[in-house]
């Protein structure tokens, strides 16, 4: 039998698709090239924002076509979307065989055995975290571990806290064997993920509760492993101990990933975010301070409800004052049940948001070209991922930053190697590896 997987949304979908695969190929299941040669057509869906949900609909439009010319297909949809959707996919989507919500990963085995039974309910974790499943890994030396599920947060704008649930810990020695086996099998980076890592281990019982600066340090000193990185924190939950983490422990590297999400304090406040643009700034230059170097990246949003000419100027100009070495830009959309669509009127013309969001993309792109200018001319350790996406001939890797550079060189796939940085875009680096000569 054979499987194909379409994967949307966030890096925990890239992690649930991982254990998706892993479990479909314990269970004799191989990966098809193409959609249309599979036997199960699976979908783990993202409904972050409505281009989220468009964009799943286009591709499930085309598991139907499949489905129609060959009725034994089983499509199957996984994920936030499913989540949202509960037992309506059935009825609006009546090709679909199979749906299930991100907390009910591990079942996957058992529905499709018992294909057509609706599995889209209440969150039924059954105490499985899906990080407890075997996963097949894209990148052979990076592998996403799972430390926390859910969210317990009220961003206004938000809707994953109704599709992921209320935030849930995993137990921190779970965490620490599961990179004990991963350096063991090769890996030699890891992301620790979840929807707000730094409050990590708040729900744990009082007996087994490590915080998470706690826990980067275990995991930052686990042999083979040689580059720790975690995302995303919430500014509200970053503390003195998280940087003094970093500081102290080499293995964690030097880029924190810090989301605004607006430069006004008017609209955080409105985004019950819980911390000023004043407070944001202060915490960003400790963590300047403390760690050498450290390049930072946020997520905005322009266009929330309410949002006037000032409040938007004034993420303009948090993007200068903060010098982010890149950012995720996105237009507000209203989501069902969320405070925001409920209670705010969704009031920004779509014609100011295209020219908000346009400003705001060439804001981001002119800090983080001459961010980027730092790194040219020096030397810097890179960790080898494979060729290069764009030009075969060369290699790809990244800095300790997160920064992907593009060089020519002879290192292996998951080494270290220095590379002279010779020139920056935006979003990439050039160079060459030191010691080997530039190819013509
Ligand atoms: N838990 C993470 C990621 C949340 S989703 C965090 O809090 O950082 C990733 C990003 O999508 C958010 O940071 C936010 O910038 C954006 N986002 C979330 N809901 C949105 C909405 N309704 N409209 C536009 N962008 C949204
Ligand atoms: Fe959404 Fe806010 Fe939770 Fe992030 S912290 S997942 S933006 S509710
Ligand atoms: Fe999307 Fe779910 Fe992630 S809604 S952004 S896949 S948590």
């Amino acid at each position: 039998m054979n499987y194909h997987l379409t994967s949307f949304g966030c890096q925990m979908n890239d992690h649930d698709s991982e254990r998706m695969k892993g479990l479909l190929e314990s269970l004799g299941y191989r990966e098809a090239a193409v959609r249309d040669e599979a036997d199960l057509i699976l979908f783990n869906t993202c409904t972050i924002r409505g281009s989220a949900d468009d964009r799943f609909l286009g591709n499930l439009g085309e598991a139907r076509r499949i489905k129609r010319e060959n009725p034994d297909v089983v499509v199957a949809v996984g994920g936030c979307w499913a989540q949202s959707q509960k037992a309506q996919v059935f009825s609006q989507f009546p090709f679909v065989d199979i749906a299930f919500g991100p907390g009910e990963l591990a079942r996957l085995g058992e529905l499709i055995a018992r294909e057509r039974i609706e599995a889209v309910g209440a969150f039924s974790f059954d105490g499985a975290f899906s990080g407890t499943l075997p996963a097949k890994r894209e990148r052979p030396h990076h592998a996403w571990v799972q430390i926390s599920v859910g969210c317990n947060c009220v961003c206004s704008y938000c809707i994953v806290p109704s599709v992921r649930g209320k935030e849930r810990s995993r137990d921190a020695r779970q965490i620490l064997d599961e990179v004990e086996r991963l350096a063991t099998d090769g890996v030699r980076e890891v992301t620790l993920l979840g929807q707000n890592v730094n409050s990590y281990g708040r729900d744990l019982p009082k007996d087994d509760r490590v915080s998470f600066a706690e826990l980067l340090r275990g995991v930052g000193s686990i042999p083979g492993i040689w580059r720790v990185r975690y995302t995303s924190p919430h500014p509200k939950d970053m503390r003195e101990d998280v940087i003094a983490a970093m500081v102290e422990t080499p293995t964690l590297c030097e880029h924190v990933h810090l989301p605004a999400q607006s430069g006004s304090t008017r609209v955080l406040r409105r985004m019950r975010r819980t911390y000023s643009r004043e407070r944001y700034l202060e915490l960003l230059a400790r963590i300047r301070d403390g760690i050498p170097d450290v390049s930072v990246t946020t997520d905005l949003i322009v266009g929330f409800p309410g949002e006037t000419d000032e409040d938007f100027a004034d993420t303009l100009s948090l993007v200068r004052e903060a010098e982010y070495d890149g950012a995720f830009t996105f237009v507000y959309s209203a989501r069902p049940g969320t405070e925001a669509a409920e209670a705010m009127d969704d009031d920004i013309p779509p014609a100011l948001k295209s020219e908000r969001i346009q400003a705001l993309v060439d804001a981001v792109h002119a800090t983080s070209r001459s961010r980027a200018q730092r790194f040219v001319g020096a030397d810097h350790e890179v960790l080898v991922e494979g060729p290069s996406r764009t030009d075969p001939t060369r290699l790809r890797g990244r800095l300790r930053q997160n920064i992907t550079v593009n060089f020519s060189g002879d290192a292996a796939p998951g080494t270290l190697t220095m590379v002279t940085i010779t020139g920056a875009s935006s979003t990439t680096l050039a160079g060459e590896q030191v010691g080997v000569p530039a190819t013509a």
